[in-house]
């Protein structure tokens, strides 16, 4: 019997990635740009025994489904296959972030899949080989493996497409993330399936995939010269663009409900009276508003008075992925 446990935060990307040219190693068609936080995240402990007799995926100690337990089985036997390992395991996840709600749960989940049993099967891995294979369970988790900024290289190949950090002097900590919840509830659409209609069929992708190089450059130069405007701007745009896409596939759907766009409809309301906020949304009608945390304060306030039903969670740059002992597993 072997067993490692590992614990990831979520990110959020400020250049989203959306879309495949490889569904199966998940390689994406665009470079993405993530900041890693701290108040969202997952822990995951993989046994493996000869003594089992199947894969058991158990996530906040309910028994998966054989559909959510064969995408788990699948990512194991990449290790497996590689490293000719026969026994099954038994993955054992908390997650510390809502189940597939548009708040990054794939991203620590899988993160934390990849950190855990590597460190079960005693692999050592490099940073570098840990974000391609968390990438091989879904794509935005390459990033997680890194605290602060990542920027994840979508490569040509397996070999090629992974995360790296993006040196930023720790200017993240300046930065603050507010999650407006609108809706915690599990998705109509997944982002794989979300992203993949789009690909095949939205009229808008082409536009979307060409103007990422020039948002990413404005995103890392706004990162190294600490410029917030710049990085707020290019995040904000690059996330409109990103759902503009979903609006003209078939059928065309949208992430967004009449609370999420009420909210982003504040935050462009606030910047025209002089305050400094910006909004990005992912696969999921959550709203999340990047601003600098000196202002955090002044902006929760003003949040509270004009969305008093609203749930909101203040979030901070986060570490990168931690492999735990037992010792270090809350109980
Ligand atoms: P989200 O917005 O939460 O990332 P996605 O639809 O992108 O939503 O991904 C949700 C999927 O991620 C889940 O259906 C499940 O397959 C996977 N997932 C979430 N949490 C975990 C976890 N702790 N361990 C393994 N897989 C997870
Ligand atoms: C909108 O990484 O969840 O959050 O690779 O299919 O598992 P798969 O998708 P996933 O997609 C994330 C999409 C996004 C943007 C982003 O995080 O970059």
């Amino acid at each position: 019997m072997s067993s490692g446990t590992a614990r990831a935060y979520t990110n959020i990307a400020l250049i989203k990635y959306w879309g495949k040219k490889d569904q199966a190693l998940v390689l994406p068609m665009n470079n993405s740009l993530s900041l890693t936080l701290d108040a969202f995240y997952t822990e995951t402990t993989v046994t493996f025994s000869d003594d089992f007799p199947a894969d058991q995926f158990y996530l906040d100690e309910k028994l998966q489904d054989q559909k959510a337990t064969a995408k788990i089985s699948n990512f194991l036997d990449v290790l497996r296959d590689k490293h000719q390992v026969k026994q099954f395991a038994t993955i054992k996840s908390q997650n510390f972030v809502p189940t597939a709600a548009g708040l990054a749960s794939s991203a620590s989940g899988l993160a934390a899949l990849a950190g855990a049993t590597s460190a079960a099967l005693n692999l050592n891995l490099s940073s570098q080989e840990l974000s391609r294979l968390a990438r091989r369970g879904s794509g935005s988790a390459s990033r997680s493996i890194y605290g602060g900024f990542a920027e994840w290289l979508q490569g040509t190949d397996d070999q090629t497409s992974y995360a790296v950090p993006i040196a930023s002097d720790h200017w993240e900590n300046e930065l603050t993330m507010l999650f407006m919840i609108v809706d915690d509830q599990e998705k109509a659409v997944s982002s794989r399936d979300g992203m993949q209609r789009t690909v095949e069929t939205s009229a808008f992708y082409q536009g979307w995939l060409d103007s990422v190089p020039h948002d990413l450059a404005k995103a890392k130069k706004a990162i190294h010269e600490k410029d917030f405007t710049a990085l707020g701007e290019v995040t904000e745009a690059s996330s409109l663009k990103m759902h503009g896409t979903t609006l003209a596939a078939n059928p065309p759907f949208t992430y967004w409900s009449s609370e999420s766009l009420r909210i982003m409809q504040f935050v462009q309301q606030l910047r025209a009276e002089g305050f400094a906020c910006y909004s990005t949304m992912d696969a999921g009608p959550n709203v999340k508003i990047l601003l600098e945390r000196k202002n955090e304060e002044q902006l929760i306030a003003t949040l509270k008075e004009k969305f008093p039903e609203k749930q909101l969670v203040v979030a901070h740059a986060g570490p990168g992925i931690e492999i735990l002992t037992k010792e270090d597993v809350n109980p």
